[in-house]
């Protein structure tokens, strides 16, 4: 017991007499060095600011068979170049038509004519796809929109349309692309 005691008293004198702060016993992780994203840094031989992407990176938003931005020259060079990679046969039309009727029926109606189950008056203007006078952005109506046109304003949306890039996958867009242009020849009357 005594000696516990001795033992304490010694140890109640160092830390006592000590003047400087305690000893850091791993100070690397009491002072990381704090970099600043795209900061110089001296960590890498080339001390270049920023890595680059590991080869094989694929982008966010890449899309392997479509290249064409928002804009609208995106819009119209889509609507001249680019091809729908699916095959036109049962089995897509089918996966279209169900991913339409999940996607876009409630503002476009079954047959692409409208009437669908979401009525207000923000998406009146909702147009119908087999609509042949008034002509649309890329200067031919509805019913004559091509492949291209109609992947990117899933893609992309348009005004009142948001855009479906989080919700479908560039296959499913270009199933859903197949089913639309069957709804361009549906004659709803
Ligand atoms: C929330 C309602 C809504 C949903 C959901 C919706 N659309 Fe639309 N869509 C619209 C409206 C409104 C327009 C007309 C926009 C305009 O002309 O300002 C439109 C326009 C379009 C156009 C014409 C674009 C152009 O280039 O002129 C196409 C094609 C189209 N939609 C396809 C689809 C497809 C395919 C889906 C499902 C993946 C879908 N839409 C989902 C409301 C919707």
């Amino acid at each position: 017991m005594n000696r516990l005691l001795i033992l304490a008293f010694i140890a109640l004198i160092c830390s006592c007499s000590n003047p400087g702060p305690g000893y850091e016993f791993m100070p690397n992780m009491y002072r990381s060095p704090s970099l600043e994203t795209y900061g110089q840094n001296n960590f890498f031989s080339d001390s270049l600011n920023a890595r680059k992407p590991v080869e094989g990176t694929i982008a966010r938003n890449y899309l392997s068979t479509f290249s064409y931005d928002a804009s609208l020259q995106g819009y119209l060079d889509a609507g001249k170049n680019a091809v729908n990679p699916l095959e036109n046969n049962e089995a897509n039309l089918e996966e279209g038509k169900k991913l339409y009727s999940m996607f876009c029926k409630h503002c476009h109606g079954e047959f692409g004519a409208g009437g669908g189950s979401i009525n207000h008056p923000i998406y009146s203007a909702v147009p119908h796809y087999n609509a042949g006078k008034l002509l649309r952005r890329a200067n031919v109506p509805m019913n004559q929109l091509k492949s291209g046109h109609i992947f990117h304003a899933i893609t992309y949306g348009l005004n009142a349309m948001g855009p479906h890039s989080s919700q479908l996958s560039e296959d499913e867009r270009w199933k859903i692309v197949l089913y639309v242009q069957e709804l361009q020849n549906y004659n709803a009357e």
